[in-house]
């Protein structure tokens, strides 16, 4: 049985990076299952598809050639065969994809080729459904989360960084609306397992986040990670 351990949480709660780094100390791949609804939302932008139209985007999904490959460690994201990690990170696939990944025939796709991957290697698996819905029989489970305000101020400093100058109020309200959307969808909404270790983020350095997880996974593992 490969090792898998899952991570899910909220927006902002910094997830993916955490993941990464636990991924880096622990010797295994990470694999970044959002990436993977993003590739779909580009896809069905690209179709000249209206996000929010249920029928279409699964008429549309069925010809998504989502695939997943790594390359010195790290995941890139493939439509077919061209690599659209970098193009999956705008705003306007970040917007389509909560649409886009909230349709049940899109869900179905994407977790049976999560659990496909999950299968073949050591590997920690970030998401929203990772823990109840994807792999709930994953041994560690990991609820990653920090207060809205605070995962606001994280999201706001990285747009700064990048020299975009969106309000904070108006950061605090888009996380809010897609917190509500990704908590609120019939089909696997976001939630934490009965069994995951919750650990709240907002007081706490990335470092010891990544502490607090490895030490999780050595105690079942009972092995130095
Ligand atoms: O983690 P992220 O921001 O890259 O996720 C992009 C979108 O995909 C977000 O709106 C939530 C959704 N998502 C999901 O519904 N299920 C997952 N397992 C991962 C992401």
């Amino acid at each position: 049985m490969p090792m898998n351990i899952a991570i899910d949480g909220p927006v902002g709660a910094g997830k993916s990076s955490i993941a990464d780094q636990v991924a880096r100390r622990l010797n295994i791949l990470h694999l970044d299952t959002g990436a993977m609804y993003r590739a779909v939302a580009l896809h069905v932008l690209r179709s000249g598809v209206n996000p929010l139209d249920e029928k279409a985007v699964a008429a549309c999904c069925e010809h998504a050639d989502v695939r997943v490959r790594y390359v010195d460690g790290a995941q890139r994201t493939l439509l077919g065969e061209e690599d659209v990690t970098a193009l999956i990170r705008t705003g306007e696939v970040s917007a389509a994809t909560s649409a886009v990944s909230s349709w049940p025939a899109v869900r179905r796709r994407m977790v049976c080729m999560q659990r496909e991957i999950a299968k073949h290697a050591d590997m920690l698996i970030d998401g929203r459904d990772i823990g109840t819905n994807v792999l709930p029989e994953a041994p560690v489970k990991i609820y990653l989360t920090a207060t809205p305000e605070e995962r606001a101020r994280r999201r706001y400093r990285q747009q700064v960084e990048k020299g975009e100058e969106t309000p904070y109020e108006q950061v605090l309200a888009e996380l809010n609306a897609r917190d509500a959307r990704d908590m609120s969808r019939a089909t696997d909404p976001l939630r934490q397992a009965k069994d995951a270790v919750r650990i709240d983020s907002t007081d706490m350095t990335p470092e010891q986040v990544v502490e607090a997880i490895v030490r999780r996974v050595e105690e079942h593992y009972g092995r130095k990670a």
